[in-house]
């Protein structure tokens, strides 16, 4: 309490009866997993693109442009009312939501930004962000996640050039009705061709991901901007999980975009969900790890290489120390050589070797050394006994190597 105003990414907001983010949620404003090379959101996000690119590039121009560098804050007035969400939406909610006051807010989807990229003239788009949602921390629900938007919109000519003889057909009818196949001023046929574009775009999107032998099915929903609109659910382990909403964007918020001449679809999916089915991730937590025995399990040389994740071990780590003295020419000693010769006897049970004490004897002048070793097995519990055992073959392969005395 006392603050005026909230400070994010370098601006102040000033605070009103609305104001509700967190100082734990702005210190994640700015992390930008999506962008961090090799994080595996980055990842799903460079293989999505490069699934696009590939698919959709004409005489060397992508048909898409990305957009992954869109400011989290923004207004409102952007987040809801222009994509038609009522005033009265229970989406609306402070307690669903990261106001930073009764104007500003951490986006809440990535849809937020269709109407400006519309509106900029682009007519096929792919926008990656983190998007903030207040809800319960547990192992797939986190206040802050990542989404991919792609739009793709289409003149009456792009729609209908596959089709024979269709001069006579067209994007928009006169006097329609809204049915929960089709929204008034849609024709039939243009909804049907657009529909079966998206449903087919993103069903090679997601066998692009999981490969061929995915299992997906359509769901029908309600978003206040498209319709009509659909969930995909893909099949995983037994279970139909939710990847993604989309639907035919309500001609409403083209005609405000000063695109009322085209028809167009949109998607938004969780890459947090992607990721967690695609690399076997347990915990939704984990995307924020720093730890190298997580993040380093995605370094691979190319996207497309399929990566195969570990679970890091929940099984308890144990601590074994080693001194010795160092050679009397105490420059003789390369501690890079000690941490190999440690990793080469004890492989992936040590996960760890630190320093932990040096000091010089008074009398003798001579070094010594103290490194903590901590081995941990993945699959189970060590014992004492076993490590202690590896432990052991250290200590005296170091003697033999190194020149050292050991202490032990
Ligand atoms: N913005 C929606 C969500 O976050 C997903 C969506 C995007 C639905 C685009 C339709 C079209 O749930």
């Amino acid at each position: 309490a006392g603050q005026a105003t909230v400070e994010v990414l370098g601006h102040a907001y000033q605070r009103d009866d609305f104001t509700n983010v967190t100082s734990k949620i702005l210190a994640k404003v700015g992390r930008n997993l999506h962008n961090q090379s090799h994080h595996p959101l980055w990842l799903i996000k460079e293989r999505i693109k490069s699934h696009f690119y590939s698919l959709y590039t004409c005489r060397g121009n992508p048909l898409f442009s990305v957009h992954d560098n869109l400011s989290p804050v923004v207004t409102v007035e952007q987040n809801f009312d222009s994509l038609l969400i009522p005033p009265d939406h229970p989406s609306r909610k402070q307690g669903d939501n990261y106001y930073l006051n009764r104007e500003t807010m951490l986006r809440a989807h990535t849809s937020a930004h269709q109407r400006e990229l519309v509106r900029s003239g682009l007519d096929a788009f792919l926008v990656a962000g983190d998007v903030y949602r207040r809800d319960e921390i547990d192992t797939s629900h986190y206040p802050v996640f990542h989404q991919m938007e792609g739009v793709r919109l289409f003149s009456n000519h792009e729609l209908f050039q596959k089709v024979q003889n269709s001069e006579d057909l067209s994007l928009f009818e006169a006097g329609g009705r809204r049915t929960p196949h089709k929204q008034e001023t849609h024709s039939l046929e243009a909804v049907k061709l657009l529909e079966f574009d998206l449903k087919h775009t993103l069903t090679r999107l997601v066998t692009h991901l999981f490969g061929a032998a995915v299992d997906v099915r359509w769901v029908d929903c309600h978003f206040p901007f498209t319709h009509p609109s659909f969930e995909m659910e893909v099949r995983f382990q037994g279970d139909w999980m939710e990847v993604l909403g989309c639907g035919v964007m309500e001609q409403q918020l083209l005609n405000a975009a000063g695109a009322g001449n085209k028809v167009g679809w949109a998607f938004g999916l969780g890459l947090e969900r992607l990721a967690m089915v695609l690399y076997n991730i347990p915990d939704i937590r984990l995307f924020w790890s720093q730890d190298e025995r997580f993040l380093k399990q995605f370094q691979v040389q190319d996207i497309q290489q399929p990566v195969s994740f570990q679970p890091l071990s929940k099984y308890p780590p144990l601590h074994n120390d080693i001194s010795f003295w160092l050679p009397t020419n105490s420059q003789k000693f390369i501690e890079n050589d000690f941490y190999e010769l440690v990793r080469s006897i004890g492989g992936d049970l040590v996960e760890k070797v630190s320093l932990v004490d040096k000091f010089q004897h008074p009398r003798t002048g001579r070094w010594s050394r103290c490194y903590r070793i901590s081995y941990r097995h993945m699959e189970r519990t060590l014992t004492q006994q076993e490590a202690r055992l590896v432990h052991q073959q250290i200590e005296h392969a170091a003697e033999a190597a190194l020149g050292v005395q050991g202490r032990y």
